[in-house]
């Protein structure tokens, strides 16, 4: 069981949402943090029971890291790299919505923090493809 963690209650969590539903004995919510925490309640509604709620992720990370297994990031575009590099730097992977940060020097230096295999984005766009090259 892979216990993964949302920062970002919005939109595109639809999409993430499918998946936990979908494999429940593979996949649980550790816990969701937005400041807008009508949409994380609601959220972690829909996934289970009980699921914390935080409006402050670094609260999350603070309060459950032990509880998890990973990150997914689903913020807007110019939080990804505090974010992502705050989740690194606890020592857990993150998943990040696209794209993965705004421009290739955010890139390098998400990269710098990153252990093999701890980031990726949600899909193969053009920003992974010029982090590939940063190696
Ligand atoms: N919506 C889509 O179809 C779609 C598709 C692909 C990629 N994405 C990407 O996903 C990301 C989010 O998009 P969205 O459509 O879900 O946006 P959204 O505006 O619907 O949701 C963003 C959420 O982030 C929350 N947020 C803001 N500051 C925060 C903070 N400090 N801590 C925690 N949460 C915070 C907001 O309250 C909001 O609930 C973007 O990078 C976007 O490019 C979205």
């Amino acid at each position: 069981m892979q216990r993964i963690a949302f920062i970002g209650a919005g939109g595109i969590t639809f999409a993430h949402k499918k998946a936990f539903l979908q494999h429940p004995s593979q996949l649980s919510v550790a816990g969701i943090a937005d400041p807008n925490l009508d949409a994380a309640t609601k959220l972690a509604a829909e996934l289970g029971k009980g699921i914390p709620v935080f409006a402050d992720y670094k609260e999350m990370l603070a309060s459950i890291k032990d509880r998890m297994d990973g990150v997914v990031i689903t913020t807007p575009h110019f939080l990804h790299l505090p974010m992502a590099s705050d989740v690194l730097n606890s020592g857990l992977p993150a998943l990040v919505e696209k794209p993965v940060c705004c421009n290739t020097e955010e890139l390098r230096l998400l990269h710098s923090l990153e252990k093999p295999g701890a980031l990726c984005s949600s899909r193969t766009n053009a920003t992974l493809r010029s982090r590939r090259e940063l190696d």
